[in-house]
């Protein structure tokens, strides 16, 4: 059974049909990348998946649920998490604090499970404070726990943004563009923080990723969308040399790709 099942995925905005027939799996363990040019469907698929969109027709399946159609935050209740293009921190706070946020968010959605199902307890902050650090460790954030969000490098915040999600222990992590901001050696050491990450936490990985290299180093099968269309899928080394995944991405990002 996948871990996440989109199966024949259409949606359209007016007249704009910003997604078509768009199907996607992930197995379990598995880093998937969904690369494309700017424009074509991503952002709006990763909404799809986790509930913000309502598509037009098509499944999506999680955990072998059908889920099209509850709300958002059952899914993130169910371990759906996921990044956004634009950094959603609360820039005021602390990445300690950010993580210990998000993870009673978590607790809000899934109320009743677990130990952490009611109240607020000086026990139960504790528990949420430790769960932070260990994954601040994992990323190697750790050093900067106190530090205000505001302050960080924007490449930072994309990996503080990506602990926050992790410190509420999702099934799968869904990362929109987790490098951008990030020189090619903060990439580099990104993907190495992934592997280890999906090692250790037994994660899920939905990523989607400019930077060529990147997926090639990291994804076992990568999907390409092309103006709401896939284009190719397969292996990260097939789809990279993918004759049209090469011009749909000229202009862009041509000499990464070819
Ligand atoms: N809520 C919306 N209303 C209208 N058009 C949208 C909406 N969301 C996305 N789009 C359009 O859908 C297309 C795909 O956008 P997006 O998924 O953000 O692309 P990508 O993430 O691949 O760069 C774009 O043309 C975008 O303008
Ligand atoms: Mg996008």
């Amino acid at each position: 059974m996948a871990v996440l099942d989109v199966d024949d995925i259409s949606i359209r905005f007016g007249g704009l049909q910003a997604l078509g027939n768009v199907s996607v799996k992930a197995q379990e363990l598995e880093i998937v990348g969904l690369i494309g040019p700017n424009g074509a469907g991503k952002t709006t698929l990763f909404n799809c998946i986790t509930g913000f969109y309502r598509p037009n027709d098509g499944r999506v399946r999680f955990l072998g649920v059908d889920v099209t159609e509850i709300p958002i935050h059952q899914r993130a209740a169910m371990g759906m998490g996921r990044t956004f293009q634009q950094v959603g921190l609360v820039k005021g706070a602390t990445v300690l604090e950010n993580l210990i946020t998000a993870q009673h968010t978590k607790v809000e959605y899934s109320a009743g499970a677990g130990i952490l199902g009611a109240g607020n307890t000086w026990a139960e902050e504790k528990v949420l404070r430790q769960r932070a650090m260990e994954i601040l460790d994992l990323v190697g954030l750790a050093h900067l726990a106190h530090r205000r969000v505001a302050g960080l490098p924007y490449g930072t915040m994309k990996n503080v943004e990506m602990a926050a999600v992790l410190a509420t222990d999702p099934e799968i992590l869904m990362l929109d563009e987790p490098t951008s901001g990030m020189g090619p050696e903060e990439s580099h050491t990104f993907g190495d923080v992934l592997l280890r990450l999906r090692k250790e936490l037994g994660l899920t990985v939905l990523m989607i990723e400019h930077h060529v290299p990147l997926v090639v180093a990291v994804c076992d099968y990568v999907y390409c969308l092309n103006f709401g269309q896939l284009l190719t899928e397969g292996k990260p080394e097939d789809v990279r040399t993918h004759p049209e995944v090469v011009t749909a991405y000229l202009g862009e990002e041509a000499e990464e790709v070819a």
